[in-house]
């Protein structure tokens, strides 16, 4: 049996994505910037995009610039804050996303910026009185803050982050590339100024993603040329990406109860049948319904003598999870996120993540794959 559980490091192409890209692909191959029919004809293609994803987000098209993904995106929002709206300093936490991280931390060592880290619990949940501390003691911050954390799930409130940092005039970036498509988000009424996707989170192609900017914020790109995305981001746009990522987008709305309501059932499952069969199993970050992102399972493994070969078996078995962030999978450093909350070195981390198209025949093959590689000791 082959078992996908990584869906946070990426999610397979769904084929009504493939379909929507694929007359693109054939026919509609003239330059978007070409005045000529053909330029025209993927104009449009892009602009009805726009629409669409706008129209879900309930923003408008103009605030929708699309980029190369979620990192791209991450870094316009900060580095054209510091360089075009004055911010001097930036607050994010240990248990962001290096395109967060690395960005805040790259200004800093470049003298561009004071960076202040927010602290979080041994869950990952951002301490908000000191978060306002940071607000009152500093001018005109930036807050980069992620909707969901990729390693262990754990969620902030947009709401309650973006009233704090209307309070004290700050600009509120968040990082949504894992709620965005899994969560609804309702941009005519979150304080926001900036959220990011990427469309290979939410079963669209990889490489193409977007930024979203509130039209009360005036950046200049962060990556000059030419004209396209209305002076925004210079270079020939990725038409079939941008078309396949509405579509993406437009089907993970339609099917978004369904996949809430399923794929929070299965996560429950495997909590409950993993602490029915593993003696001492535990989880990391919270795994409280609402509070946590429902298509990824953090979970803390009792210490083992042969931590490392736990992931190795479970390839071996056809199971696909990662540990901890695939996103630096294959450099083997510990997980900055583990790191953060302070969980216990000596307990293997595994980090099994979700999507529609998992089944509770996958989670019992799994565990009793897990229960064999604990019973003879891994
Ligand atoms: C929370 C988060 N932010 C940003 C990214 C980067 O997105 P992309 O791979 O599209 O550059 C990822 C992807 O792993 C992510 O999980």
């Amino acid at each position: 049996m082959k078992v996908y559980f990584d869906n946070a490091a990426t999610t397979p192409v769904i084929p009504e994505v493939i379909e929507a890209m694929i007359p693109v692909l054939q026919h509609q191959f003239g330059n978007p910037s070409s005045i000529h029919a053909y330029g025209r004809e993927t104009r449009a293609a892009i602009e009805g995009a726009r629409k669409k994803v706008a129209s879900l987000l309930k923003a408008a098209p103009a605030e929708i610039f699309f980029t190369s993904g979620g990192t791209e995106a991450d870094n316009m929002a900060i580095r054209c804050s510091v360089h075009d709206l004055g911010i001097r300093h930036i607050i994010t936490s240990p248990a962001e996303h290096h395109a967060v991280l690395h960005t805040a931390e790259d200004m800093m060592h470049r003298g561009e910026i004071k960076l202040s880290l927010v602290n979080v619990d041994n869950q990952g949940h951002i301490d908000l009185k000191h978060l306002e501390e940071l607000l009152k003691e500093n001018d005109r911050s930036l807050v980069s803050l992620m909707h969901a954390n990729n390693e262990i799930g754990t969620m902030i409130s947009l709401t309650e982050v973006g009233e704090l940092c209307r309070k004290y005039d700050a600009l509120f970036h968040s990082d949504t590339v894992q709620t965005l498509g899994h969560f609804p988000h309702d941009l005519s009424t979150l304080k926001v100024d900036f959220i990011t996707g990427a469309a290979h989170k939410f079963h669209g192609p990889k490489g193409v993603g977007f930024l979203y900017i509130n039209h009360r914020v005036k950046i200049k790109p962060l990556i000059t040329g030419g004209a396209q995305e209305r002076n925004m981001r210079g270079g020939t746009e990725n038409v079939y990406g941008i078309v396949g990522l509405a579509k993406a987008l437009e089907i993970s709305y339609e099917r978004m109860d369904a996949d809430i309501k399923n794929v929070t059932t299965l996560k429950q499952y495997m909590i409950d049948q993993l602490r029915a069969e593993i003696p001492g199993v535990e989880f990391n970050g919270d795994v409280e319904e609402g509070k946590s992102l429902y298509t990824v399972l953090n979970v803390s493994f009792p210490p083992t003598e042969n931590a490392e070969m736990l992931l190795f078996n479970l390839d071996i078995a056809g199971i696909a999870c990662s540990a901890g962030s695939a996103c630096s999978s294959g450099t083997n450093v510990g997980s900055h996120v583990l790191g953060a909350i302070n969980a216990p070195a000596d307990r293997p981390a595994i980090r099994f993540s979700f999507s529609r198209y998992n089944t509770r025949k996958e989670v019992d093959y799994c565990i009793s794959k897990v229960k064999e590689l604990f019973l003879v000791k891994v």
